[in-house]
């Protein structure tokens, strides 16, 4: 029987599903057998008849989502849209038990029961896969053995890499490579292929100085962008690596910031990356494309050892890509966020010694960040506003770690002579607010989790909605109280009804949830009588729970429920979206 072309789909939201797609298409090309990898949404479902063989490999992401990039693949499937932002249910792998089922439905033979990856288990994700990976090859090559006189190649050989460089010997004449970063005038909708370079026109710390966070509000003039967004939309931002660290970069690897290159694909048909342009500077496929800030994988360390030729970092990468490795790994790498560029400059002669050719896969692209929009067309024409929180936290590591998109955004001073211009583009958010007139809603953001609320209750206000209710909860009025101003002038106007929890003025914690208790016949009364829809954002650790508990027990003192009535009144709104959630980590 001739061997079949092996498809992996995947389903990916934080790179972790595709960077598994894409070993699985390394291992299968090591035994000699065809494979394509592919994300879920780029792949036409009817053909899926035709395919011999599919591997899926899918996220789960938030509170039971499918990730983005398979979205429309899984409401095809299911003939309706998932929609469980379920807060109490085990979702563990939730999006790959439920395809796995269907898939069983729709008449498909599972080679294998479905491989459960956990990305929160101490070794991570591998820790389930590679006994799985080990029983898949056993199988395929048992029903398609592969013809003896094409031999496996063994794991500390490269395989050719996916695209070719050719170095050009002097700048292109008109002098950028950089088009896609540098025009403005988008045609069409901006979009990840197409971003909108929007001019930073503000970037202003909105909490106190003696507040532990650095929490921005950032504004962008969108003038003649032709974007337009709604509340509970999402704004999409691709940040760079700062200067410093390209250069280092640069320096460790031996590359020559300012010398371009055209990329050729290897094999024929293999697109090249749509968001680099041809020719390209080192200095731009570095600073806006190499994510070298994040933590790298394990299929880092097992391209490095191929690639390395002194022996004793090779014997050391070689360790850290073995199944027994991983526990180390873990410790050097993943517990202390140790950044790609720092793991290369603590292998010098390897990092000196990589073929720009096999730099693209090597290192992941840098993926854009999502966050709230919070502002509104209606009250802010032509402007776009977010709320970022620097993120910066301390490891065993001398250096500070710094989440890039966000510290790449306050750096950035709108003052500065010349626009500071981000790329970005918008999609429609997880949050959907209700259009018939006189419905009141209920809002609850502590923290920067008020965001989306902020852009919601401009809108509203502006139509007329005035039935708004926001709990809002933050540690000191004087230090994170964001845009309280603003809340008493439409608090004056009778259009909206604000409700904080000051955490840290007095002795005893008081948080959102507590005020919801406190005004639960208004709650109940709200939702029960008025039809209103309850809206939930912000950080993901415990305050959801928390906030769906004491619902749950106001159902029961305010509606009479019983515990497990009050939980299926609480599933109930949210199958009929009046209780959506928004939450990040
Ligand atoms: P804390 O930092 O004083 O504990 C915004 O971050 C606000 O949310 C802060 O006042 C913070 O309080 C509070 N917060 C922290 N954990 C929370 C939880 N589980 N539920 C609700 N609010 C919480």
């Amino acid at each position: 029987m001739p061997v079949p072309e092996l498809l992996v789909l995947f389903g990916s939201q934080t790179g972790t599903a595709q960077d598994q797609a894409e070993r699985l298409g390394r291992e299968a090309r090591r035994r000699r057998l065809g494979c394509r990898v592919q994300a879920l949404d780029s792949y036409a479902v009817a053909n899926l008849i035709r395919e011999p063989l599919v591997i899926f490999v899918c996220a789960t992401t938030g509170q039971g989502d499918p990730p983005d990039n398979m979205k429309n693949h899984i409401s095809q499937m299911h003939k309706v849209v998932l929609r469980l932002k379920a807060l109490v249910h085990p979702l563990f792998n939730f999006v790959a038990k439920k395809l796995h089922r269907r898939l069983l439905q729709l008449g498909g033979s599972a080679l294998l029961p479905p491989c459960l990856g956990d990305d929160q288990h101490e070794l991570g994700p591998d820790a389930a896969i590679d006994p799985w990976l080990e029983a898949l090859w056993e199988k395929v090559l048992g029903l398609y053995p592969v013809p003896l006189d094409l031999p496996v190649i063994p794991p500390g050989i490269p395989l050719p890499s996916k695209f070719i460089f050719q170095f050009l010997q002097e700048a292109p004449s008109t002098g950028s490579g950089e088009l896609s970063i540098t025009s403005s005038a988008p045609q069409g909708p901006a979009s990840e292929l197409q971003p909108f370079l929007a001019p930073m026109v503000a970037n202003e710390r909105v909490t106190g100085l003696q507040h532990f966070q650095d929490v921005r509000l950032i504004e962008f003039d969108i003038t003649g962008s032709g974007i337009s967004f709604a509340a509970g939309d999402v704004v999409l931002i691709q940040p760079s690596n700062s200067a410093a660290h390209t250069k280092q970069f640069c320096q460790v690897l031996g590359l020559d910031p300012n010398q371009y290159f055209v990329l050729q694909p290897r094999e024929p048909g293999v697109p090249c990356p749509p968001g680099l342009p041809q020719p390209c500077s080192v200095r731009h496929l570095v600073s806006q494309y190499l994510d070298i800030a994040s933590v790298p994988r394990r299929s880092f360390f097992e391209l490095l050892a191929c690639l390395s030729p002194h022996e004793l970092e090779r014997e050391k990468l070689l360790e850290f890509s073995s199944a027994r490795g991983q526990e180390e790994l873990y410790e050097y790498c993943n517990r202390p966020r140790r950044t790609i560029l720092e793991v290369l400059c603590d292998f010098p002669n390897t990092a000196g010694a990589i073929p720009a050719d096999y730099l693209l896969d090597l290192i992941p692209q840098i993926r854009p960040r999502a966050f709230s929009i919070a502002s509104s067309l209606l009250a802010h024409p032509t402007r776009l506003q977010i709320l970022v929180a620097v993120v910066q936290y301390q490891t065993r590591l001398k250096e500070p770690r710094r989440g890039l998109c966000s510290s790449w955004l306050a750096s950035l001073d709108p003052q500065q002579a010349g626009p500071v211009r981000v790329p970005l583009w918008v999609r429609s958010g997880g949050l959907v607010f209700p259009e018939t007139p006189g419905t009141p809603v209920i809002m609850v953001g502590p923290g920067t989790g008020v965001a989306p609320f902020r852009a919601a209750i401009q809108e509203r206000v502006a139509q007329g909605q005035t039935e708004n209710f926001l709990f809002f909860g933050c540690r000191l009025r004087d230090q994170d109280f964001y845009w309280q101003p603003e809340w008493q002038k439409l608090e004056e106007r009778g259009c909206l009804t604000l409700v904080t929890a000051f955490s840290r003025e007095q002795e005893q914690k008081v948080y959102v949830q507590h005020r919801l208790r406190e005004l639960g016949a208004l709650v109940w009364e709200l939702l029960n009588l008025r039809g209103a829809f309850f809206y939930l954002a912000g950080n993901a650790k415990y305050m959801p729970t928390d906030v769906a508990e004491a619902l749950i027990s106001v159902f029961q003192e305010y509606g009479g429920l019983s515990n497990s009535d009050a939980a299926a009144y609480l599933a109930s709104l949210q199958r009929t979206l009046r209780f959506q959630t928004e939450t990040w980590a």
